[in-house]
């Protein structure tokens, strides 16, 4: 058993992405999406009554999209190379849609061209794109330079980082998005690993950090006992994976992908999270602060897990609920690797190598958080109290309610 025991098999992928390019939601209430987009930092692009496209200051259109219709997660998109590696990926996925223009006003703010499919293991529809633009956007504070003990190299310029030195103006506001970093899927266990090597065998990715439960032999009846079994029945004890895009010498986020085991014992796949890049801690700090604003007025967003700086990736991180559960996450600073890094071995058993909180190098202990996983949006404080048919559909993977959306893509 290895650490690569359900990816070591895989074959020359059908492609290598490039990178994730936007996440897809529907919604019943496109007014709190709206304010909720904008209260995280997005620019909203294109708004109507069916529709809200967002983005970042980054050169691409969108990066979040919310249809309007039942509270649910559909998927992702990667971007890819070339039209060469959409045809490779329609030719060879099983019921992908055929290479097309982006139509309607996805196509109309970017252009490009895409395929699509759902992928039979989540449940989600998984998406590639290639060859959108956008103009990038101008920010409002650019980059900070920070002077560090006894290193100035920030000389005679005071530290404006909220931009409200001169002239006085209430803007911390929210923090400003540069793009989209990861996204994290909590698939059931079993399922997860399959569904790790689906993702090396079709968008070639990597493993950098492989999280495995290595119990040692005979110990067995000190562990719990689904997991022992769940182990023996897979032939692999790989729990979690952080996945990154093969991009040669050059340089990509230590994870793109991070596929989990979903172990609280919901049935479906589930949307773990989507981390936005935004430039220095100061921006994750001032979106922090800004939804501690906002949810103490009343809006509908509850922290899930922040600020503190992760272990593996190192990020800066903050994790917030949307109206809807999902969790979106500012971060920053974190490691890039060329196709040289790794695979790293986390070993579950030893505490030493996780880091403590759930792999915080610091940051709030759980309890302070109010974090208890990132499983999905049943873990939202919110989600009790949400109508039983929006928990259904935000907790299923059944694309009916959703088709019509789909089929559009
Ligand atoms: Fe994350």
């Amino acid at each position: 058993m290895t650490d690569t025991a359900t990816l070591s098999d895989t074959a020359t992928p059908i492609v290598k992405a490039a990178d994730v390019a936007y996440v897809r939601f529907s919604a019943p209430d496109l007014d709190a999406m709206e304010r909720f987009v904008t209260d995280f930092g997005l620019v909203v692009a294109h708004r109507d009554e069916n529709l809200l496209l967002s983005r970042g200051l980054e050169p691409m259109p969108f990066l979040h999209v919310v249809h309007r219709g039942p509270a649910k997660f559909i998927g992702w998109a990667f971007e890819v190379d070339s039209e060469d590696d959409l045809a490779a990926l329609a030719d060879a996925v099983p019921g992908c849609s055929a290479v097309h223009d982006i139509g309607g006003t996805e196509g109309r703010l970017g252009g490009g061209k895409r395929v699509h499919f759902v992928e039979p293991i989540s449940g989600f529809v998984l998406e590639a794109v290639h060859g959108q633009h956008a103009e990038p956007l101008a920010s409002r504070r650019d980059r900070h330079t920070y002077n560090h003990a006894g290193v100035d190299d920030r000389v005679g310029v005071e530290q404006d980082v909220v931009g409200n030195r001169y002239p006085i103006k209430k803007d911390p506001g929210p923090a400003e998005v540069y793009r989209l970093g990861h996204v994290v899927a909590a698939v059931p266990p079993g399922a997860h690993q399959a569904f790790m090597k689906c993702l090396a065998d079709t968008f070639g990715m990597l493993v950098s950090d492989s999280a495995r439960m290595i119990i040692p032999p005979g110990a067995e009846e000190h562990f719990p006992q689904p997991l022992v079994e769940l182990i023996a029945a897979t032939g692999s004890d790989v729990m979690f994976q952080f996945l990154r895009m093969d991009r040669g010498d050059a340089l990509t986020d230590h994870h793109s992908i991070l596929v989990l085991a979903l172990m609280d014992g919901t049935p479906e796949a589930q949307f773990s999270h989507a981390a936005f890049e935004v430039f220095s801690m100061d921006d994750v700090f001032r979106g922090h602060m800004h939804f501690r604003e906002r949810a103490a007025e009343g809006a509908p967003y509850a922290l899930a897990w922040g600020v503190g700086r992760h272990v593996y990736g190192s990020q800066i991180y903050d994790y917030w609920h949307d109206p809807y559960g999902h969790v979106h996450e500012h971060m920053c600073d974190g490691d890039r690797v060329d196709a040289s890094y790794g695979p790293n071995t986390i070993d579950m058993t030893d505490p030493g190598q996780l880091g403590f909180n759930g792999g915080s190098q610091w940051g709030p202990t759980v309890d302070e958080s109010g974090i208890h996983s990132l499983n999905g949006p049943q873990c939202d404080p919110k989600f009790a109290e949400q109508p039983e048919e929006i928990r259904a559909s935000l907790l299923s993977r059944d694309l009916s309610g959703v088709q019509h959306i789909v089929d559009a893509i």
